[in-house]
């Protein structure tokens, strides 16, 4: 049995501020965590602990900020490299610069490389699960999972459904999308920490019988979650509109075809009415919250309060390539500054819980990440809250909850001195020129 400690200050947030207040939020300013063959057996003071476990092998990080591995509700590493592409607003973005990266994924050397990069990439920003669209090709999927079981990452994704309004290069058919979603799923069920997702990549690009074949999809593998995009742009919305005269709205139109429950996650949601909102609360399904994606194809602000009033889960996502940014640290504050807009205020340490805990809940991975607690996988991250200059002196001397959400404002993937993956070391920040390292 591999057994360690490492001393840091300890933060984990376990409960909704919003709705547990301070007994949420677990601290210890000289913290200790032990770990036993990846999953955490101890979460507390030094004091206390080191004392319980004398002969324990401690690795002294006093100085940084442990906290729960980020987790990324929505993300698309096929746009890795497209990310920061100059475009209009949605429709016309992905057919200049989305549609044409994918077709690249038919190549399955080209998925490789561009699916550990990737990998690492989430890595070096402290996110250690997520929830990744790939391409509609059944290899891009083998190729990310393959890349995630090689680092031991919880990753859940599917390959997409599309068989209309794509380049046909793109395109599956109802029968091909079942099959080849089947076998992935027979192909990756129960290896490493892997998760399948049923993935119709939005309204537009399925056919209903396609998303029909979903629903059925979702109904055969209770353990799948289902993931695509809803309400995100208005110009997508109103061909939404046009191309399903039938349904009272867009949800309407997952919802006719058994695609709207417990275990479905939604990118965007920034247009739905009180309506739309309550209907998707009741069904218990979440949301991805992905503020740069919104602002950058300038799809609009999302509304965590009108979420939050209809019992809607919500997590946090990046969304590269229409995100602007890897950083969950990054996003957050971004987060923030849409709910500025709102007239509503995020505080820090709620902002914490959405890129850790409620976003375990909206992937239904929270009896094993989240929360650092007793019996989860050690997934953590160890922030740097002096890791520039800037952020040094604003936060020197500061309080948590004010560095924090320093932190969150000014901080990226510099802030990020670790992250461990199951209990083990998966990235370390590079010393910078000036010699300067953890
Ligand atoms: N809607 C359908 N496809 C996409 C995509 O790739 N990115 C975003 N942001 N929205 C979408
Ligand atoms: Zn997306």
């Amino acid at each position: 049995m591999t057994v360690l400690g490492i001393r840091a200050e300890l933060l984990a947030v376990r409960g909704d501020p919003a709705v547990a207040g301070e007994e949420a939020i677990v601290h210890h300013a000289d913290g200790l965590i032990v770990i036993e063959d990846g999953i955490v057996a101890a979460y507390g003071d030094h004091a206390v602990l080191a004392e319980r476990h004398p002969t324990l092998a401690i690795e002294d990080r006093r100085g940084l900020l442990l906290v729960p591995g980020f987790i990324d509700c929505h993300v698309h590493y096929p746009q890795t490299e497209r990310i920061a592409a100059h475009g209009a607003q949605l429709l016309d973005w992905l057919e200049r610069h989305i549609f044409p990266a994918e077709q690249a994924f038919a190549d399955r050397a080209h998925a490789d490389d561009v699916a550990g990069f990737f990998l690492d990439e989430l890595l070096r920003n402290g996110t250690t699960s997520a929830l990744v669209f790939a391409t509609v090709h059944a290899s891009s999927v083998d190729a990310l999972f393959d890349a995630a079981l090689a680092r031991d990452m919880r990753i859940i994704s599917g390959k997409t459904l599309m068989d209309r309004e794509a380049p046909t290069a793109l395109c599956d058919t109802v029968e091909s999308g079942r099959a080849q979603s089947e076998a992935l799923i027979a192909r990756w069920r129960g290896r490493g920490r892997l998760g399948y997702a049923v993935t119709p990549r939005f309204a537009l690009t399925s056919t209903r019988a396609q998303l029909a074949s979903a629903g059925e999809l979702l109904a055969a593998h209770p353990d799948a979650l289902l993931h695509t995009h809803l309400s995100e742009n208005l110009g997508e919305i109103a061909a939404v509109g046009a191309a399903f005269p039938e349904a009272a709205d867009y949800l309407d139109v997952y919802a006719r075809h058994g695609l709207v429950g417990a275990r479905s996650v939604f990118a965007h949601g920034v247009h739905l009415d009180d309506g739309a909102m309550a209907r998707l609360g009741a069904a218990g399904s979440a949301i991805a919250f992905c503020p740069t994606s919104n602002l950058f194809l300038g799809s609009g602000l999302f509304d965590l309060a009108r979420a939050d009033a209809r019992g809607v889960r919500v997590g946090i996502g990046t969304d590269v390539g229409a995100g602007t940014s890897f950083s969950i640290l990054h996003t957050l504050g971004e987060a923030y500054k849409v709910c500025q807009m709102r007239g509503a205020s995020l505080d820090p340490f709620r902002a914490l819980w959405l890129a850790t805990g409620a976003g375990a809940h909206a992937l239904h991975i929270a009896d094993r990440v989240g929360g650092l607690a007793p019996g989860q996988e050690a997934d953590f991250v160890l922030l740097d809250a002096a890791a520039t200059p800037l952020l040094a002196r604003r936060t020197a001397g500061l309080p948590l909850a004010e560095r924090l959400f320093a932190l969150q404002i000014l901080g990226d993937d510099r802030a990020v001195a670790e992250t461990w993956v199951a209990g083990r070391p998966a990235h370390r920040r590079q010393a910078f020129a000036s010699g300067s390292d953890v």
